[in-house]
């Protein structure tokens, strides 16, 4: 029901009936006021001035009519012509939904005779078509960028920056297309309970000093012991991170959930569980291979 792109039939009827019934109320509205009853007999003691002029009855102008008339006809007409009326799409048949399709199929038949070979191309290849890289972007637009943002560069330090050159869960070409096939799933667990908040002050002010510095953890910070009992075995005696379990490094300068002290301090208190869904069934092989593309061009690090 791509028409008027909305979510149910239940709810098409329900918007037919209610959009129905408020044009009939305004046109009834409209018409009672100058042609019904009301306006044309007076009401009991009402008094009467030379015979037409009476006192409880204010007809509104005529330029109220004639306003509330084309309001009316504008509303008719638009309703035959855009998807307003329920399900049904529109003379024109236009919609958001149905413009991009139109868009994606043009694209679609456009590739249509080299897809296989578009799944099968070398990365190289694509990264160097200027067409290719621009069709891999309308698909991350379409997909991705609703969570990874616009140009892949992260969204509320929620969705992590896909260009930054920082790949939690590895940057080969084979692990971001597992990514994106398979998902993925984090799972930092809360440490609160184990540290205390001593601990956890501790452990947050050493991964504030490491964050950025790119050098060996420093072995004299009053955190350094527990770090080397609790987060070695993910986060590695240098902090560089493990991509097999998504643990992210501590001391580059990229981040998923923020570097000030707060966001350090809520990641290893309570724990974090990033999810990044699969698309393998949703995204064919050509869609997948343009986009591990254009992610893994050169020209969109900073
Ligand atoms: C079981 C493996 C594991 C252990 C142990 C672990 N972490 Fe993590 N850590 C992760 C994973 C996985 C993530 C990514 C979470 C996500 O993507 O939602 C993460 C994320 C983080 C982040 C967020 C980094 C950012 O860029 O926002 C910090 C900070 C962190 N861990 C610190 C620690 C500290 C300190 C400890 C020790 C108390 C620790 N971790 C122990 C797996 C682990
Ligand atoms: C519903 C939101 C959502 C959508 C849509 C989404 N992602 Fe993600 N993605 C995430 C989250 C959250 C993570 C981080 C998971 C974690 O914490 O480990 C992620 C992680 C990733 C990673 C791993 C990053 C790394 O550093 O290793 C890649 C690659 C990725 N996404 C690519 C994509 C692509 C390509 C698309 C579109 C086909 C897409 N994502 C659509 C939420 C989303």
């Amino acid at each position: 029901m791509p028409a008027a792109d909305l979510p149910s039939d239940f709810w098409a009827g329900w918007i037919l009936i209610v959009t129905a019934v408020s044009v009939a109320g305004l046109a009834w509205l409209i018409y009672s006021v100058y042609f019904g009853a009301a306006a044309q007999e007076p009401e009991g003691d009402e008094t009467v001035w030379d015979g037409n002029l009476r006192e409880g009855s204010h007809p509104a102008p005529m330029w109220w009519f004639w306003t509330m008339f084309a309001s009316l006809a504008f509303s008719v007409l638009y309703l035959i012509l855009y998807p307003g009326l329920g399900s049904y799409a529109g003379a024109l048949r236009w919609s958001q939904g149905g413009e991009l399709e139109d868009r994606m199929a043009a694209y679609e038949a456009e590739f249509d005779s080299i897809r296989d070979l578009i799944a099968v191309a070398p990365l190289e290849a694509l990264r160097a078509d200027a067409g290719l890289m621009a069709s891999a972007k309308r698909v991350f637009d379409r997909e991705c960028a609703v969570c990874h943002g616009e140009d892949g560069a992260g969204q509320a330090q929620l969705f992590p920056n896909l260009v930054d050159g920082a790949w939690q869960w590895g940057g080969a070409p084979a692990d971001i297309e597992r990514s994106i096939r398979d998902g993925r799933r984090a799972v930092m667990v809360g440490w609160r309970a184990v540290l205390g908040e001593a601990g956890v002050a501790r452990l947050t002010a050493l991964t504030a000093a490491m964050h950025g510095t790119g050098q060996p953890i420093d072995s004299t910070h009053a955190g350094h012991a527990e770090y080397m009992q609790y987060c070695v075995a993910c986060h590695g005696p240098d902090g560089s991170g493990n991509p097999l379990l998504g643990a992210p490094s501590l001391v580059d300068a990229a981040t998923l959930y923020g570097a000030d002290l707060a966001a350090i301090e809520h990641t290893i208190a309570v724990g974090r569980g990033g999810e990044m869904p699969a698309f393998d069934g949703r995204l064919d092989d050509m869609h997948v291979r343009l986009l591990v593309a254009w992610l893994t061009r050169s020209d969109h690090a900073p």
